[in-house]
């Protein structure tokens, strides 16, 4: 038997110390969270994703009477992006939450199912997408979307 550590780097800054890419990629995340559907919980979540070609594409949280047939912003943003460039990589995605009239303090951090759909995008291109989670407070930055979820479920896994 032995212990085994999982040891994960991420930059924590504040939203200026971040480059204009970045900085501009999390600005529209924030913009974005006005665009939620979010009825019952009145957490707006906004995304916005970049691609290599410089596009960006941007989502919000849906939800539904029926809960669990909502989507988090996270997927709405990745699925938009891969399902309409589908040959242009994603380079980095930012997110933003914003509830009871104010931006989150902490950094919002993605749910199990977003962080999944993150991998795949990261898998499907063979390239890094780094993941930036806005709070008030200060920003996380991922390096890649590996770091949010390790000892992840991939394709490598169904081949046994
Ligand atoms: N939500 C997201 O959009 N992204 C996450 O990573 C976590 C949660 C949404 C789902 C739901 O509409 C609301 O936030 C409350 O859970």
């Amino acid at each position: 038997m032995k212990e085994i550590t999982l040891q994960t780097q991420i930059t924590a800054c504040t939203v200026d110390e971040l480059d204009a890419e970045l900085r501009q990629l999390v600005e529209i995340a924030k913009q974005k969270t006005q665009d939620a559907y979010c009825p019952y919980s009145h957490f707006h979540v906004g995304a916005a994703a970049l691609l290599n070609d410089g596009t960006i594409i941007t989502g919000a949280n849906q939800e539904n009477a029926a809960y669990p047939s909502g989507i988090c912003a996270e997927r709405t943003v990745l699925f938009a992006a891969n399902a309409n460039h589908p040959h242009t990589p994603v380079k980095a995605l930012a997110i933003a939450c914003y509830t009871n009239g104010h931006f989150t303090k902490q950094a919002g951090t993605p749910c199990g199912a977003c962080r999944q759909v993150m991998l795949e995008t990261e898998h499907r291109y063979g390239q890094d997408m780094q993941v930036v989670l806005y709070g008030e407070e200060g920003c996380y930055v991922f390096h890649k979307a590996t770091d949010l979820l390790p000892l992840s479920f991939v394709s490598d896994n169904l081949k046994g």
